[in-house]
């Protein structure tokens, strides 16, 4: 243990950052807003949060908050960091993310996704329990990261106004550090908050990997940005010679030429998703089989963001002797992971992203080639510990085409989640607010019309009592929270919890390539004829029954072998059956707390289907004559995706939650409904419709 220990001091002594150390806490001293760039593994995730701690920046309680946009960073980072300091995680190190809090009064430093900030805001409008808030991976720009920013400006200048005052009654000459005189503020904050509402002026770090920082430091009046020396060696870029049809195909094909041919390293493979993800995992399994024994040393492990915890830390396990690596991930490991021991990439150049089209009202994820930023923070990768090479699964005529970088997500996804929080927080004026990159105004509408058609805000745009105040309680998709409340009153409030924590999670069914036949066999078991939300709620209970039978009182390991066994046997994906029981768990306390009436249906699936036509009318749809259905809202034209139950049945009414746009626009998650239901219990939607 101890020479581990040894070991992680080394490598945090060699890191880049470890360098400017001082230099960097004298810039968070002289500034309260600072931007940071720096290469992708230099450290300033893990390495920037304990330097301010060292500096006394969690004087008097107070707290250092870093953000990160997706969960699976959170997570792993605040593990490392907590190794690193030798502590348990949860005490001076901890993360909170949605449905998962491990902090205490004791944590200091506090990794969490930009969600979860900006939820503690609803509690907590000044942040006042933070000195420092980082927000990393800023140049990812996701909705909550834009959101986020906009609010700590506003929570920034706040803060400064109200400490401009304190400092004014207290002012010295003295010659004490700005350190010190900061400690003695950040007590009288303390002291104050209870009382008064003053407060220390808020420090704020954003850090980025992409070396333009411009855009950060205007927003932020002229920010002060620094730069941090990365350590990278040349990585060779190889492309194809020609477009491949299909990209899976040609990865598959590219890692086994790695693994034959190439000398010992590490690969590291980006796609665009869970499902694509288990499915090359699967593929590579089957060929290792069939390749002589000799050859077989290849290990694979997984990383995207649903990923059970202590499942995500696989990838910083080095492989055995003689075994090579391959990491199948999604963007995630573009900037927010650093994985040692990459010597190779493979980087088909596409990436999942959410798309809006505000004159339907329809948010759908597509499938599109990454920008040139993120194909050269992919080729990065290759080259962190030693010369690498980076195979483009596209011809480079085609890297030419590619997008600089990627069209912030704001200006590409439904608003109605970020309109609900902005309006909880205060924020009425959404068109006046002060956004980095500002939506466009039909989209803004748009969100606005739908928040007001689900009865969260009132005649005058205000948040409704209760329901939008209850909404924005909830971490979910409005739709969703809304489906919830609904569901209290039809009294299916058990039945809409499982369907909601089942849709929270990608692919619940799992059908192995060359197994499609039995997989399909054992989905009949669970299948409704009357769509794919009852048949989800089918195969929760179905494991519930069946754990409960077998009085299976084991420990967490055992419990997960026994779920394991039990998916296997019916195809089902266990990693997402898990995520969902947690995420069911977790709602079910919010709505607990909220005092809703929690109650079954029992076998009347009529009244839940009714709750389903109340929740999801804004997505309703009639079937056409040639077996196409027709968007009631929108009037597009969509498939049934042929993973659902439906899709042969093709019912004349449906609710659907999801729409994918492939070659072809397919919706997912569909059920039966009764069309005059519609006008009877969205009346306000359908009689307007007509
Ligand atoms: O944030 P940045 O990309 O600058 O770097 P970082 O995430 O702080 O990572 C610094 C170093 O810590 C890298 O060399 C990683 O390999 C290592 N690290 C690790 O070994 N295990 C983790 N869970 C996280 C980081
Ligand atoms: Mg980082």
């Amino acid at each position: 243990m101890n020479d581990r220990r040894q070991k992680i001091l080394q490598h945090r002594k060699s890191l880049p950052i470890a360098l400017v150390e001082k230099r960097l806490v004298d810039e968070v001293r002289k500034n309260n807003t600072l931007i940071i760039v720096g290469e992708t593994g230099s450290g300033k995730t893990t390495q920037l949060p304990q330097f301010l701690f060292n500096a006394g920046f969690c004087g008097y309680g107070k707290v250092v908050g870093v953000t990160q946009p997706r969960r699976v960073a959170a997570v792993t980072v605040a593990k490392r960091v907590a190794e690193e300091c030798g502590v348990e995680l949860g005490q001076k190190v901890g993360y909170s993310i949605r449905f998962e809090d491990v902090t205490s009064s004791s944590t200091r430093l506090k990794y969490m996704t930009d969600g979860l900030l900006l939820r503690e805001a609803l509690l907590d409008p000044y942040l006042s329990r933070y000195s420092v808030i980082i927000v990393d991976e800023a140049h990812e720009r996701t909705v909550h990261t834009d959101v986020l920013l906009g609010l700590l400006k506003k929570v920034q200048n706040a803060r400064s106004r109200s400490a401009k005052h304190d400092l004014n009654v207290g002012k010295s000459n003295d010659g004490t550090s700005v350190m010190e005189k900061e400690n003695d503020n950040l007590c009288k904050g303390t002291d104050k908050q209870g009382q008064g509402g003053k407060f220390l002026p808020l420090k704020l770090i954003i850090m980025s990997a992409s070396l333009d920082a411009r855009v950060f430091s205007e927003y932020f009046g002229g920010a002060r940005a620094v730069h941090i020396q990365g350590r990278q060696f040349p990585v060779e870029i190889l492309y194809t010679l020609h477009p491949q049809e299909d990209y899976l195909d040609a990865a598959l094909i590219t890692i086994f030429q790695i693994h034959m041919e190439e000398a010992p390293g590490d690969i590291l493979v980006f796609l665009t998703g869970q499902e694509e993800i288990e499915s090359v995992e699967n593929i590579i399994q089957e060929r290792l089989r069939q390749l002589p024994e000799a050859s077989r040393k290849l290990l694979t492990v997984p990383i995207f963001s649903s990923l059970p915890s202590e499942q995500q830390l696989r990838v910083f396990t080095p492989a055995p002797p003689d075994f090579r690596k391959v990491i199948l991930a999604t963007n995630i490991a573009e900037t927010s992971v650093t994985i040692p021991g990459i010597k190779y990439v493979v980087d088909p150049g596409f990436v999942k992203a959410r798309s809006y089209d505000p004159a339907k009202g329809m948010e759908s994820l597509i499938i599109v080639p990454t920008s040139k930023a993120q194909a050269l923070q992919r080729s990065g990768r290759a080259g962190r510990e030693g010369p690498g090479k980076c195979f483009r699964l596209y011809p480079e005529s085609e890297f030419e085409k590619l997008e600089d970088l990627i069209k912030p997500e704001i200006k590409r996804c439904n608003l109605s989640n970020v309109i609900l929080q902005l309006k909880a927080l205060g924020v009425d004026d959404i068109f006046g607010f002060d956004f980095m990159e500002k939506p466009s105004r039909a989209a803004i509408v748009k969100s606005l019309e739908q928040l007001f058609l689900l009865g969260a805000l009132t005649d005058d745009c205000k948040l409704s009592n209760p329901v939008g105040c209850q909404m924005a309680r909830l971490p979910l998709d409005p739709i969703y929270s809304k489906a919830l409340i609904l569901a209290s009153q039809f009294n299916c409030l058990e039945e809409m919890l499982i369907t909601v924590s089942m849709l929270s999670v990608e692919s619940i069914f799992y059908a192995p390539r060359g197994k499609m036949d039995e997989a399909r066999t054992a989905m009949k078991c669970f299948a409704s004829p009357d769509g794919d939300h009852i048949t989800l709620v089918n195969v929760y209970r179905a494991y519930d029954e069946f754990f409960v039978k077998r009085k299976l009182q084991l420990g967490k390991d055992k419990h997960g072998k026994v779920l394991r066994k039990w998916c296997k046997e019916n195809y089902i994906n266990s990693r997402s059956l898990r995520h969902a029981r947690d995420i069911h768990s977790q709602i079910h306390g919010h709505v607990q707390q909220m005092g809703l009436c929690i109650s079954s249906c029992g076998d009347d699936m009529l009244q839940f289907r009714r709750c389903l036509a109340a929740s999801f009318f804004l997505n309703a749809a009639v079937r056409q004559p040639e077996g196409t259905y027709r968007t009631l809202a929108s009037g597009q034209i969509v498939q049934i995706h042929p993973t659902s139950v439906l899709f042969r049945s093709k019912p004349e009414c449906i609710v659907f939650n999801e729409l994918v746009q492939t070659s072809n626009k397919y919706i997912r998650n569909i059920t039966r409904i009764d069309f005059l239901w519609l006008t009877e219990l969205a009346p306000h939607y359908y009689s307007m419709q007509d």
